[in-house]
């Protein structure tokens, strides 16, 4: 095909970073009116490739063509012009701004207009026609991630993009959700308009895409019709070998283990006065992992934020080994917290990863001596995480925000399980992490586990709960939903259960 068949084609770009080659010689395609999806493990040069598309980054080397013309894009208002939406792994809204704030922000003619009712009808028209609903009127900080989702992706449509990208845009959604942006896909691709596609969930890149393109250490490992790929397939494409989510051997957790953290009747209601959870009772003994499953929304963030002290309950008690939780616990030997939002409570993304890491005990012995960091001291101990928890990264002096999405997970789980805390909390520890990563994640529980540490492992992919947990939950409306064993639970009942019904 030569290239004015291709709504999009990017050729032999190349970017280096000091110390790292991001994209080395890569070339994509993306037909008119078709989904193009992205694979690679993290740090494989996804989000860079589209930083480069979308004017963010230049490349070293390499052309980006346009329905066949070649382009030049210096700056993200060169590739709005040019017909490029983005919507970025990491939002970029203004949080404090309503949504149709967010959607006229930039535009060229945004200085005179100061009314804002003929850009909030075609914001509503756009809304209906690609079923994504939202109230422009609404500040965009009170919406839910896959609202405020819904607003990113109408604001490139209000661009009238003819390439839009989404980075991962599933990996905060609920399955309904997920759904709804399926739905407005393929509307958006049956106008001729292209998409590409970045998501670790090989099942969704198997429904959603019409091709997908490899990547593996910045450079393309091949490029296949989806219609001959499995999951399987892409799997290997990706990692070099046939990997799966694997059910895990159960733990068998003595009659008189020690319960660590025993909650009984909490009720919590979050900022907006919705009852987050409701006479929630659990208990976590030493040596188990208790799954969370359920449709994320639920109470999970309430659920993890009251144990760690960052919010208070309205009523109910909960003890960490007999201690009641009165605040925000700061005692790293005592609690470990993966938080569900790395950006926001997991990491100063100015800061090296060596400070990072040890964030929580920059204090303390052997990282500080009389109110001094010793430096040596906190390399050494970044270069055997690093080491430990396979993060991708150039060096231990560089600002974790230069790191890949699923990398700077990673520090954020090295950092939590050091020193090895009592109770481990990981709220959707693996989301956005490669398939490889996710195991990864899963080998450190089960050690977490096998040491001793009550684990609380809460996670929206039914699938991983079910291959890890000794235990499983199902949170509903801010209700336990039942207690199952992790060897009998059965999908479909905890199906059910997640979608309110007593079983
Ligand atoms: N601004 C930067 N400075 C230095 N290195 C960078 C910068 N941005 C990205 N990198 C490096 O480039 C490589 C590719 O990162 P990129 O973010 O493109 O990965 P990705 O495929 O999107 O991964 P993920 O799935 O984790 O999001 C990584 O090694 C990363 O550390
Ligand atoms: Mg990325």
């Amino acid at each position: 095909m030569d290239n004015k068949a291709y709504a999009l084609k990017m050729q032999g770009i190349t970017k280096r970073f000091p110390g790292t080659l991001a994209n080395d010689h890569i070339t994509i395609e993306c037909e008119h009116g078709k989904v193009l999806g992205l694979l690679g493990e993290n740090g494989a040069g996804k989000t860079t490739l589209m930083n480069i598309l979308y004017g963010l980054f230049r490349p070293d080397e390499g052309q980006i063509f346009i329905d066949g013309e070649e382009v030049e894009i210096q700056s993200p208002s060169d590739a709005i012009n040019h017909g490029i939406g983005m919507v970025h792994q990491h939002f970029k809204l203004v949080d404090t701004l309503t949504v149709i704030e967010n959607v006229v922000l930039g535009l060229p003619t945004m200085k005179q207009v100061l009314d804002l009712a003929p850009a909030k009808e075609k914001l509503l028209k756009l809304c209906h026609e690609y079923e994504l609903f939202v109230d422009p009127d609404a500040e965009v900080w009170r919406l839910p991630v896959g609202q405020q989702q819904w607003v990113e992706i109408l604001k490139a449509l209000y661009r009238d993009c003819k390439v839009l990208v989404l980075d991962e845009p599933t990996a905060v959604l609920t399955p309904s959700e997920s759904n709804n942006l399926c739905r407005a896909i393929s509307k958006i691709t049956a106008q001729g308009k292209s998409v590409i596609f970045i998501s670790h969930k090989l099942r969704e890149v198997m429904e959603i895409t019409d091709n997908v393109t490899v990547l593996r250490d910045g450079k393309v490992i091949g490029t296949i019709a989806t219609k001959d790929a499995t999951q399987l397939k892409l799997a290997e494409m990706m990692v070099g070998r046939a990997v799966e989510i694997e059910r895990r051997p159960r733990a068998k957790v003595p009659a008189d283990s020690e319960p660590v953290l025993v909650m009984k009747d909490v009720n919590v209601y979050d900022e907006r006065g919705v009852h987050a959870l409701k006479n929630f009772n659990l208990t976590v003994h030493a040596g188990e992992i208790v799954g969370v499953a359920g449709i994320d929304g639920n109470g999970q963030r309430e659920l993890a934020e009251c144990i760690s002290g960052l919010i208070k309950p309205q009523s109910g008690t909960i003890e960490i080994k007999g201690k009641p939780v009165t605040g925000v616990i700061s005692d790293p030997s005592f609690l470990g917290f993966i938080p569900e939002d790395r950006h926001k409570t997991g990491l100063v993304l100015d800061f090296t990863v060596a400070e990072n890491l040890i964030i929580k005990e920059y204090m303390k012995a052997p990282f500080a001596k009389k109110g001094i960091l010793q430096y040596k001291e906190i390399g050494s101990h970044a270069n055997e995480m690093i080491d430990k928890f396979h993060v991708k990264t150039s060096s231990k002096d560089v600002a974790v925000k230069t790191l890949s999405g699923g990398n700077q997970q990673k520090v954020v789980i090295a950092r939590e399980l050091n020193p090895e805390p009592i109770l481990d909390i990981a709220s959707q520890p693996t989301r956005g992490l490669d398939l490889g990563a996710v195991m990864g994640v899963h080998d450190v529980l089960m050690q977490e586990r096998e040491r001793g540490a009550a684990v609380l492992f809460i996670s929206a992919e039914l699938q991983e709960v079910m291959a890890l947990s000794d235990r499983i939950i199902v949170l509903y409306s801010g209700e336990n939903m039942g207690d199952l064993d992790g060897d009998t639970a059965d999908q479909a009942v905890i199906g059910q259960m997640m979608l309110g019904k007593r079983i």
